[in-house]
């Protein structure tokens, strides 16, 4: 089993405030995208959850 809970996650860099609050439950074997406009944190939230 790995799923995935997280809640009111958040990162700045210096004075960018790059997540903000995000919530996000994904259960095992579940496949999930994140869309969104450039530079809204996809990214960031990647790394955190996976030091990508
Ligand atoms: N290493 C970093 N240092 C400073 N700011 C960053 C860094 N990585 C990302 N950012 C900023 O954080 C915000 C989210 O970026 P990012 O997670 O790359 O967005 P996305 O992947 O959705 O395009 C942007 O404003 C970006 O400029
Ligand atoms: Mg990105």
């Amino acid at each position: 089993m790995a799923d995935v809970d997280i809640k009111g996650l958040h990162k700045v860099f210096d004075r960018t405030e790059a997540v903000r609050g995000i919530d996000l439950s994904i259960k095992d074997n579940e496949f999930v995208i994140l869309v969104g406009p450039s530079g809204c944190g996809k990214s960031t939230v990647l790394r955190m959850i996976a030091g990508l």
